[in-house]
């Protein structure tokens, strides 16, 4: 048994996530988190919700709300939601905590120990209308280069030159439409982790096994990006966690905040303290410092391709220039996106499923089973609601569910509501047998790598290996002239789903559930010999007649869904 860390990236708070940031990040951290637990392992598996920047001002002032009842209740939002999908996160904390105030205060301290931190004076634009320094996408004005009259402060998207809010012609503030800006000196925090740029060099070139995409990403940053520049690591900002050093004011730092990529991965550790202090677990330490414990911890991160910068550069910095036992991350699984019929998800358009709405219109396990078997691995993939429609209905409907009543169904018209007894064994239950062996190791093979589709691909096949048993058994004919051997038959059906159930649990949970109940076990166990496994229900074992596992969807249904989530066409 080994203990394994999990972590999601943290969602922002503003606003509900869309299916393709679900399956960037919390779904598979899910889906590994519960196939460890189902393997015996010990497991910690945080999330929570990245509440700090200037998104999240905004997204309250359009509420009419204060910033912090804003977050406490887009928070409980995010949580429901999460629980919906039955995402199985230990603890669901929030960046805004007095734990990680704490902590990230007291890294910023450390930091500056360590001779790693510089204070910097520079030039920054300042609305007077809006009482406050403007980041520089809250700027726009016409394009020098192009002419365009709605380019950004830090680019042009009609001709991508990067800019400088200054070589704005005509700006203004997109807050409040204010042109009063003026450019004023303010001083800020720089972590120098240029300094650091051997040190990460070296550990990035020691994960040999991390997935391509994690580390074209970070050696791209490391070489020719300036992902290792010394950054900012303040803001002129009211809602934040305020700038000290360590437990001491910081002289000239009054009324800043730390910016929202330092604080946010910091989170980690602060959620375990969370976890702890809420009474769901007693040692945070030992999962995340190495002079206590957890050296021997593996940890494992989720995310999207664009957090791969800050997850392999810069939090590491953080660690690495803390220099004080602090736990480093063993391997980071990153994903391309999920896009939307033919274009992009886009919240500002309504463009594609929300997580909210998919669970309005259909439960969890139909999603888990669809992004997951589509998980944006070696490429960017794509949602449709033809491929949707199909895949569900063949899966889970035609396959999976349909095996389950057909069996539990004929088993009570024949021989009653228990396990029947009689017939023998032959080659047919041999072949299957070995089969499932073969298949069961592939199967962890996949999951242990983390390769998403591989492992629902293997998890299908182990189906289709029962349906085409049932299909050459055919126990329904064999009934008729050797009812012993159709019991036989039957019996080897409903132990299969007993080990279905086990083996899907990390995929779609709910059915694994009823399915378990179904077969009235409470043994969930992970097979480690499929011929035991497949006998694990003895002969007048009592099981119930499932309700349907999966309804199909309707081309009606189809078609409804596909025009309402279109969003406003522009
Ligand atoms: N909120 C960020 C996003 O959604 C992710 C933050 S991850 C953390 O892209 F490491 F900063 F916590
Ligand atoms: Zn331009």
């Amino acid at each position: 048994m080994a203990r394994h860390l999990i972590t999601s990236a943290i969602p922002y708070i503003n606003g509900i996530k869309h299916l393709g940031n679900l399956v960037g990040s919390q779904l598979p951290a899910d889906l590994f988190a519960r196939y460890l637990r189902g393997r015996g392992h010990e497991v910690l598996f945080l999330c929570a919700t990245d509440e700090h920047g200037t998104p999240a001002e905004l997204a309250a002032a359009k509420a009419g709300k204060p910033v912090a009842d804003y977050c406490a209740e887009m928070h409980d939002v995010q949580a429901k939601i999460a629980d919906g999908f039955g995402l199985s996160f230990d603890h669901f904390g929030r960046s805004s905590s007095a734990q990680n105030r704490k902590l990230t205060q007291a890294f910023a301290g450390r930091l500056h120990d360590q001779g790693l931190i510089r204070e910097v004076t520079e030039e920054q634009v300042y609305s007077v209308t809006d009482g406050r320094f403007l980041p520089d996408r809250y700027i726009e004005g016409t394009c020098p280069n192009c002419g365009f009259e709605d380019a950004r402060g830090d680019q042009c998207d009609n001709c991508t030159k990067q800019l400088d809010p200054t070589d704005l012609i005509n700006p203004r503030s997109t807050i409040s439409g204010a042109t009063d800006l003026e450019v004023r000196t303010t001083k800020h925090l720089y972590l120098e982790q240029s300094k650091l740029k051997g040190q990460l060099a070296d550990w990035i070139d020691s994960k040999g096994d991390w997935p391509i995409l994690t580390t074209s990403i970070a050696k791209k940053w490391l070489t020719d990006g300036d992902g290792l520049q010394d950054r900012g690591i303040t803001r002129d900002l009211d809602w934040g966690i305020p700038v000290k050093d360590g437990d001491k004011d910081w002289p000239g730092m009054e009324g800043k905040v730390f910016y929202v990529w330092f604080d946010a991965p910091i989170e980690y550790i602060a959620c375990a303290q969370e976890w702890v202090d809420a009474g769901k677990g007693s040692d945070w330490e030992s999962w995340w410092r190495t002079d206590k414990g957890a050296a021997d911890v593996r940890y494992t991160q989720f995310m999207g391709k664009d957090n791969v910068p800050f997850h392999t550069l810069s939090f590491p910095a953080t660690i690495m220039g803390a220099d004080d036992n602090w736990k480093l991350v063993d391997y980071i699984k990153s994903f391309n996106y999920l896009n939307y019929d033919g274009g992009q998800f886009s919240t500002s358009r309504g463009r594609g499923v929300f997580m909210d709405q998919a669970l309005e219109i259909l439960p969890a396990d139909y999603w888990r089973w669809w992004l997951l078997s589509h998980a944006p691995e070696s490429s960017d993939a794509e949602f449709t609601w033809d491929t949707f429609t199909q895949d569900v209905n063949k899966d889970l409907s035609d396959v999976l569910g349909n095996f389950v009543s057909r069996i539990t169904k004929f088993c009570r018209s024949k021989f009653g509501d228990a396990v029947p007894t009689g017939g023998t064994e032959g080659p047919a239950e041999a072949a299957l047998i070995e089969e499932l062996t073969r298949r069961l190791k592939a199967y962890e093979g996949h999951m242990d790598a983390i390769e998403v589709r591989k492992a629902a691909a293997e998890l299908r096949a182990i189906w289709v290996a029962g349906n085409e048993y049932l299909q050459a058994t055919a126990p329904w004919t064999t009934f008729k002239t050797d009812p012993e051997q159709a019991a036989c038959q039957v019996r080897m059906g409903l132990n299969l789903i007993r080990l279905y159930a086990i083996l899907s649990a990390p995929f779609i949970p709910d059915a694994a559930k009823t399915m378990l109940a179904a077969v009235r076990s409470d043994d969930a166990d992970w097979p480690t010999d499929i011929a035991a496994a497949l006998h694990a229900l003895p002969a007048g074992h009592a099981f119930d007649v499932p309700e349907n596992l999966f309804r199909k969807i309707t081309e009606a249904e189809r078609d409804d869904w596909a025009e309402r989530f279109a969003g406003v066409r522009t």
